[in-house]
Order: structure tokens, then sequence, then C-alpha cells
């Protein structure tokens, strides 16, 4: 693999995108392109400024690092996926974009915890992954997560994963976001 600067960090993760987008999406119907592509046009169609967009449309990247097998969370593993992307787009892009990503599993936790009808837009692979991931957060992991600067954004994208699975969705190809990525890109 090439060493990956900000120069070509955009070229890398557009290849990623390619190779890899068409494989499932840990047991919905969507593949991980179109779910991550989906949560990208949620987040555009809100009005989210560009820095969450990127967000959205990154925010599974971390399934790939390390080539995780994607049955791993089958088997009963949590794979820390938000960590794993998050580590790897921190050096490229600012918090604006990688902390909604670092905490869209804790979001989910936060969200079943506050919002008693956010658990039924759940899919059931999503509450699988739930109780891998710790369940529901209890009272001082709300206050804890209440702290983070980005905590409108990180709910926000966590609204946008959930809806960000609907097989008849048409939704802009991944060049399109390109030129936005880009201007991203911390020197
Ligand atoms: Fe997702």
């Amino acid at each position: 693999m090439i060493k990956i600067n900000s120069h070509n960090i955009v070229n890398h993760i557009e290849d990623i995108f390619n190779r890899r987008g068409a494989e499932s999406y840990l047991g919905e119907d969507v593949t991980m392109a179109q779910h991550m592509l989906q949560a990208a046009q949620c987040a555009e169609q809100s009005g989210a400024d560009g820095s969450l967009i990127v967000a959205a449309l990154l925010h599974d990247i971390g399934h790939y690092q390390n080539e995780i097998p994607e049955t791993a969370l089958a088997k009963g593993k949590n794979n820390f996926h938000e960590e794993a992307g998050a580590n790897f787009l921190e050096d490229y892009f600012p918090l604006s974009v990688v902390e909604p990503i670092r905490q869209h599993v804790a979001a989910k936790r936060y969200l079943c915890a506050v919002k008693p009808d956010y658990f039924e837009r759940l899919s059931q692979a999503s509450i699988h992954t739930l109780n891998l991931q710790g369940g529901p957060m209890n009272k001082e992991e709300v206050k804890e997560f209440e702290k983070n600067d980005y905590l409108e954004e990180c709910i926000n994208l966590r609204y946008w994963d959930e809806d960000a699975k609907d097989l008849e969705r048409a939704c802009p190809s991944f060049s399109s976001y390109r030129a936005l990525i880009e201007s991203l890109v911390k020197n």
C-alpha cells in the first residue's frame, strides 16, 4: 500500500469506495457505499454544513480498516469501527469531521437512553450491535456524553445513519463529494 498523505488521502478514500463499496453492510439490504452515500445525502438535505456532510459520508470507513471481516460483529464481537475510522481520519481532517464519526456508536447508546422513541428506529442489525456495544448509556455516561462540543452533530449523524438503509433511495455518487472532501483536508 502506498504511503497515505494529505495529497493522496481523497484518492485513497475514493479507491476504498470503488474497490469495496459493493460489500454488504452488516445485515442490512444496502451496500456499504449506498449506506454512506445515503447518510451524506440525508445530511445535505437537512442543511448540514460541509464538515458534517463529509462526516456522514465517511462515518463507517472504519469497517474497512485492518480488513476486519464483517462477520466479526455477527460472531458477537464489537469491532470498534468508529474508533478505527476516526483514528485513521484525524490526521487529515478537522475535529468537526472526525468527532461525529468517533461518537456515532456512542450516540446510538446515548439516544437509546434519553429518547424512548429512538429505539424503534433501529433495524434488527443495529439492535444486535447495540447490545455488543454496551447497550443504552447509564446516567453517568449520558452526562459525560453531553459535554461533547459536537453533541448536536453527533446526534444528527446518528439519525442519518439509521435513515441511510433504504434500498429504494437513489443518491449522488462519491465523485460528487470530491471537491468538498478536498476542501476539508488539513495541510
Ligand atoms: Fe452507519
